[in-house]
């Protein structure tokens, strides 16, 4: 459920029309609808309300601080995989005993900020970290939570660039090897073991997967029993699928009654990352379209948004669903929607079924507001879009345009290249 509709044949956002929007604000620009992103928070959220629970919010998903301050008002915690990603969700108000630290690479200056503040929980994913872990918790005379982050092996059934649950990925430990870590954890002095975590990959649209590592995280927590080891803490990561196309993802009450009835008996708090699922289908990015222009082979239908500002489509192959902010009922024919980079792989949508459009027209390029904005750059040195957060009549500019002196402020030139 999302509220981008169209009323009179023209596309608004909440009770905005785009055409207005981008009047003002110029395209390419991030649309994110307020009233939805509510909406999924507290539909997943309330999903898990007769649990004891804490839905943390996947940073990576979308890391504008509007973003992270609406989920944090709502109750929300969030899940963190950078230095930076922890200093946004402190700035957005986040506060640190809702804050679980995952990844793989955690540098030293980014484990001593995180241990600093406190937070709730490092999800833990090697040997190593863990050592360093503890010796930073000592150099700072503060003590950490952990959660290892168990690898369950089990096949998502997503893309394999966004499957992070398998042995063959870098992600985790593996079970038996979690048990010897465990063993080891519980003799650092400076440390906590509080949960058991992990994620087994991003846009799945079946539980089984999901069913499947949980079944295994509870045999690890009874066999960590055993060996007088008790965690607090199941955090079950994210990876829950939206409909970018035809996919048919279980929805959140469907996901939490799976999960929920096979934790029956088990005290402790449930931790969730979702981040897709909250995010996604709550933006779209608006492009204008600069030409059109037919090959032999193709039509081809050039906007001003390119890989740059949503990659999605070049990186993965992803679908985004790609409609007229005018419907005008016009005939449709086959298209390629591509960008102004000066690559091939540089497309929005490949032979797609169009209306036929003309320059000047504004197209909306659906379910951008997860992993959209947070993964653009600068290549091919253009400014990034502004975001932008529309509230019933009203909207937010919650990040402005980049402007061409954005791309070189952080640039110098040295002294003795400017001589002549
Ligand atoms: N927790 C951890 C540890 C993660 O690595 C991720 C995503 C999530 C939670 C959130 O997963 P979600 O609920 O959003 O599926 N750039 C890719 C997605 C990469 C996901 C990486 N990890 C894309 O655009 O599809």
């Amino acid at each position: 459920m999302h509220h981008f509709h169209y009323r009179d044949g023209e596309l608004f956002c909440e009770d905005i029309p785009l055409t207005r929007m981008v009047e003002e604000l110029g395209t390419p620009c991030y649309v994110y609808s307020h009233a939805t992103l509510r909406h999924h928070f507290e539909v997943f959220d309330g999903a898990f309300a007769p649990m004891d629970h804490l839905t943390c919010f996947s940073v990576k998903a979308n890391s504008n601080l509007a973003v992270l301050s609406l989920l944090g008002k709502l109750g929300g915690g969030v899940d963190i995989v950078s230095g930076g990603e922890l200093f946004r969700a402190r700035r957005a108000g986040i506060p640190p005993e809702r804050i679980v630290y995952s990844g793989v690479g955690k540098t030293r200056e980014e484990i001593d900020a995180a241990v600093g503040q406190g937070i709730l929980m490092f999800n833990i994913e090697s040997s190593q970290e863990l050592e360093a872990l503890n010796a930073r918790a000592e150099a700072l005379g503060r003590r950490a939570r952990i959660a290892l982050r168990v690898n369950p092996d089990v096949d998502p059934k997503t893309h394999p660039y966004i499957t992070t649950g398998m042995q063959s990925n870098k992600f985790g430990i593996d079970v038996e090897t979690a048990i010897k870590e465990y063993r080891r954890a519980a003799s650092f002095p400076h440390l906590d073991i509080v949960g058991v975590d992990c994620h087994i990959g991003s846009q799945l649209t079946d539980v089984a997967p999901f069913v499947d590592a949980l079944e295994r995280l509870k045999t690890l927590i009874g066999r960590l029993r055993e060996i007088g080891i008790a965690v607090k803490y199941l955090d079950l990561g994210g990876g829950l699928g939206i409909t970018y196309d035809r996919e048919t993802p279980p929805h959140p009450e469907e996901y939490a009654g799976a999960v929920m009835e096979r934790l029956k008996g088990l005290d402790g708090t449930l931790i969730l990352e979702p981040g897709r699922v909250i995010v996604g289908n709550a933006g779209i990015l608006v492009t204008r379209v600069l030409y059109t222009k037919q090959t032999v082979s193709k039509n081809f239908v050039i906007v001003d948004a390119g890989m740059n500002d949503l990659i999605r489509p070049s990186l993965y192959g992803s679908y985004h669903h790609i409609q007229p902010v005018r419907d005008e009922g016009r005939d449709t024919h086959v298209v390629d929607v591509v960008g102004p980079i000066c690559e091939s792989s540089d497309f929005l949508a490949r032979d797609r079924e169009l209306p036929m459009v003309k320059p000047g027209d504004l197209l909306a390029v659906m379910s951008a507001g997860a992993y959209g904005f947070t993964m653009a750059s600068n290549y091919n040195s253009r400014p990034r879009p502004p975001e932008v957060l529309a509230h019933g009549t009203h909207y937010h500019v919650i990040r402005r345009r980049e402007t061409w002196k954005d791309l070189v402020a952080l640039e110098f030139v040295p002294d003795f290249l400017k001589r002549s």
